[in-house]
């Protein structure tokens, strides 16, 4: 199969369980529940679940990893709800729609945000339950990468280095390194512990995620001052506006590409060393570098 179509179906299965797993938007209270459906439903490119998917399928999944994509997608999802509030980035368009709290109001976007991220926890609690040590690997994954000494920690210092006016390269590279990386670097240990290898490869996957983590949220920011609004679905121009600290306004577009380069090659070098095929893995890896939303 050619990684177009395999990538399609991957991402088609993932849009059926996000179906499947979430609550559904006519529970009580319902606006809550329309509202965590209409942030995971808004499409998104899926790429920590696709992550999950490729990690799990190196050596053949020996667990179901969908609930496991869904609750990662679920802790993304919702912080891009809260990343997307007045008091953060203040961001009005998210995948091409209204942003939840603009749809919404601000109230049900915290916690729609605050469900998501408990939902990810209920998920893995409820569908590996049969295998506890398992299990419990996959909460220790996920809540070291969303807790406070990754995603929220670099989300914190890139509203202080905001607030501030005031970033350094050491301190971007900890904002990049957390905000953006961690989760991307558990969505592959979590593939990976569900893959027949039974986490073989999980130190290895953990420095993939990592320079691939770095090189996405480098791109990212390279879009932001690039892109139009139109293909990127948020509004071009937001971290210049907002005078954020980004590896764009640090380093400048090219020396920004050339940097994501280096670390996808990383990535890429490391990929060598995974146990099973990692084709798709490599071949979504190089994808990222040139995407333009
Ligand atoms: C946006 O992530 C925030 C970053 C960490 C760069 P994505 O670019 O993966 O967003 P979606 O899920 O496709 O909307
Ligand atoms: C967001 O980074 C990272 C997280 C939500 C953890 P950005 O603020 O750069 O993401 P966008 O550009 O709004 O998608
Ligand atoms: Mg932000
Ligand atoms: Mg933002
Ligand atoms: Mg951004």
């Amino acid at each position: 199969m050619d990684f177009k179509t395999k990538l399609h179906d991957c991402r088609q299965s993932i849009e059926g369980a996000i179906d499947r797993l979430m609550p559904p938007a006519d529970r009580r209270p319902r606006r809550l529940h329309e509202a965590m459906r209409y942030s995971m439903e808004s499409g998104g490119k899926r790429l920590r679940p696709v992550l999950l998917m490729a990690a799990a399928e190196l050596d053949g999944p020996a667990h179901d990893p969908l609930p496991s994509a869904v609750a990662v997608e679920c802790i993304h999802s919702y912080s891009l709800i809260h990343d997307d509030l007045p008091c953060m980035d203040d961001g009005d368009l998210r995948r091409g729609k209204p942003s939840c709290h603009r749809q919404y109001d601000e109230a049900t976007a915290v916690l729609a945000g605050d469900a998501l991220n408990t939902q990810a926890f209920l998920l893995l609690a409820r569908h590996y339950r049969d295998h506890t040590a398992l299990a419990v690997e996959l909460i220790e994954d996920l809540a070291t990468a969303a807790g406070s000494e990754r995603l929220v920690g670099g989300q914190t210092e890139d509203i202080e280095a905001e607030r501030s006016g005031r970033c350094e390269a050491e301190q971007l590279d900890f904002i990049h390194r957390n905000k953006t990386a961690a989760l991307i670097s558990a969505a592959l240990t979590m593939g990976g512990r569900l893959s027949r290898g039974g986490g073989s490869g999980v130190e290895i996957l953990r420095e993939i995620g990592a320079h691939l983590g770095i090189a996405y949220q480098i791109i990212d920011d390279v879009l932001d001052a690039t892109g139009d609004t139109g293909t990127l679905g948020k509004t071009a121009g937001a971290d210049l506006a907002a005078d954020k600290a980004t590896f764009v306004q640090l380093h400048g577009v090219e020396a920004s590409r050339e940097k994501a380069k280096q670390h996808t090659g990383e990535a890429l070098r490391f990929c060598g060393d995974l146990p099973g095929d990692p084709a798709f893995l490599c071949q979504l890896i190089r994808s990222l570098e040139f995407r333009i939303q």
